[in-house]
């Protein structure tokens, strides 16, 4: 099994969804001991916003790159070889208000794109990622997953759905939440820890 692990805080060994992914990653390399993991820390080597050079690079054939167009599109390339390379994909998804950091979303604009991970249909998107299961370690300060807070989560809504449209379908959710809330803090990790189920 290969496993992808994404890291989206800045926040090092410090980080809760990194912890958090870890565990996931740790128990993933129980179950299968041969497992190879890569780890890809989106905030050591942020993907660029794109720019009018990089969708020029994406709509144009490669073979009709000009060397700036073929710089360009290297990250997009890249980061969907890891991608497709992956059977399992494993996110860490610090809450950044109400929705995922601009590293995450950075690498989401790389690796979504018309003719490689998806394709225009008749019945609109159509995904072209199979075969791929994708874990999701949320942190958050706030309590989402109920409550009166539930509506303000873009995260789990959102990555669903992006991950939906191309093809993924298998998307398990583990969040350690509450990380800035008395009486809920002192437990949330261990809490989330407890919960995976792989
Ligand atoms: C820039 C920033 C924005 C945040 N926005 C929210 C938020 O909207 N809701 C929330 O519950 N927590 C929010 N937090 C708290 C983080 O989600 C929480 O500290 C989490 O543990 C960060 O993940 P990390 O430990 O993996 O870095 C925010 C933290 C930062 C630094």
């Amino acid at each position: 099994m290969k496993i992808l692990h994404l890291i989206s805080s800045p926040r090092g060994n410090a980080s809760v969804s990194r912890k958090l992914g870890n565990a996931i990653v740790e128990r993933l390399q129980a179950k299968e001991p041969d497992s190879v993991v890569t780890v890809h820390d989106l905030t050591s080597t942020p993907f660029p916003h794109l720019e009018e050079v990089h969708l020029t690079s994406f709509f144009t054939p490669a073979e009709q790159h000009s060397p700036e167009l073929a710089t360009a599109v290297k990250h997009s390339d890249e980061a969907i070889a890891e991608l497709m390379d992956a059977d399992v994909i494993v996110i860490d998804a610090p809450m950044y208000n109400f929705s995922i950091p601009s590293t995450l979303k950075a690498w989401l604009d790389h690796i979504i794109r018309a003719g490689k991970t998806f394709r225009y249909s008749e019945k609109g998107p159509e995904g072209l990622v199979h075969n791929k299961k994708v874990y999701l370690a949320i942190s958050s300060g706030g309590i989402y997953s109920e409550g009166p807070m539930k509506g303000y989560d873009f995260i789990e809504p959102y990555l669903k759905s992006v991950f939906g449209m191309l093809g993924v379908s298998d998307v398990t959710v583990y969040r350690a939440e509450g990380l800035k809330v008395p009486g809920v803090l002192e437990h949330a990790f261990e809490k989330a820890v407890e919960s995976i189920a792989v």
